[in-house]
């Protein structure tokens, strides 16, 4: 018993050491300190910035905001200290060769386009020029409601002002989607006008569900930290067109409406099934009968 215990104790210690004494990420000391041979200006920036956005901000999150995906060890903010703290040859080593969770670039990324990436990530390293400008996002508020009859979408919004105070946000594009399944489809924006009040005119060309029935989300753009507007099944789209057959009501409503190999088949499966049952039967009385015998 003595001896068992002692044995978990170590194989938990083992594996609670290990993955600890693997955190340090160590470059070769070659690699560490070559150069990024790409100039450090705002075209190289903005180049880096759509790569970084296609291939590593599903894991890495968006820059300031630590809204990494939980791995571990966890794939660091890029505006991070750690990740600060390597030098151009480390970040270039890292990005090239990978490990674990983090994937190699080698082979999908160009060395270019890798030490444009490296360019971005110093946008955010305070020893740089901030090339891309980034504001910090502002409080704001939006308020929405849809006019079914006009088919229009009606927004207040607001923004919180140093003093927290909440204003009317002026001349600021607001975007109305519609839910689906998977996602929002932008439909369009509208401008605040000066009292914060933006209207936005349905297409006609919207399809809702069955009944015409759409669920519009408003939200306002990247600079501002606003909880987004979900208006629940308003009917302002087109009533989708489901073929006849295939509608609820069609189906188990009338006769009439049937098809021949609808009902044939209905009367088909349904006639199976009971014969399956009264086989069943059959065979437990049948069963019955013996043991009694
Ligand atoms: C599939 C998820 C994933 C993707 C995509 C990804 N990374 Fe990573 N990244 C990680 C993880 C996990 C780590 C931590 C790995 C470790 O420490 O073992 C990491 C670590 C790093 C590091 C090292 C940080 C340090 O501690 O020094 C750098 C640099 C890096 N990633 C850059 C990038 C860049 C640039 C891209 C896009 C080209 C990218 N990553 C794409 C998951 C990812």
């Amino acid at each position: 018993m003595k001896t068992k215990i002692l044995l978990t104790f170590i194989v938990v210690l083992l594996f609670w050491r290990f993955p600890a004494a693997s955190q340090e990420w160590l470059v070769p000391g070659n690699q560490l300190n070559v150069e990024n041979p790409l100039p450090y200006n705002l075209e190289n920036v903005q180049k880096g910035k759509d790569l970084y956005q296609q291939n590593c901000k599903s894991c890495h999150g968006d820059p300031g905001k630590n809204n990494h995906l939980p791995l571990a060890p966890p794939p660091p903010d890029i505006v991070s200290e750690q990740m600060q703290a390597n030098t151009d040859g480390g970040l270039f080593y890292k990005i090239t060769s990978g490990r674990g969770g983090m994937p190699q670039f080698e082979t999908t990324i160009s060395e270019d386009d890798r030490w444009r990436i490296i360019n971005f990530i110093r946008n955010y390293n305070a020893d740089y020029e901030q090339l891309l400008i980034d504001a910090p996002p502002v409080n704001a508020k939006l308020l929405a409601s849809v006019n079914e009859a006009d088919k229009k979408v009606e927004v207040l919004a607001e923004y919180e002002d140093k003093a927290g105070n909440f204003l009317q946000l002026e001349n600021t594009p607001v975007f109305i989607s519609a839910k689906k399944a998977f996602g929002n489809q932008l439909l369009g924006q509208a401008l605040t006008d000066e009292n914060g009040r933006a209207v936005y005119s349905i297409p006609e060309t919207l399809i809702g569900d069955e009944q015409g029935l759409v669920s519009i989300v408003v939200t306002l753009g990247e600079n501002y930290l606003a909880e987004q507007v979900v208006l629940e099944k308003a009917k302002v789209g087109k009533i989708k067109d489901v073929p006849k057959l295939i509608r609820k009501e069609v189906l188990w409503s009338t006769n009439e409406n049937v098809q021949l190999w609808l009902l044939l088949s209905y009367i088909g499966a349904a006639g199976a099934a009971w014969i399956a049952i009264g086989y069943v039967v059959f065979q437990l009385i049948k069963i019955k009968k013996s043991g009694k015998e």
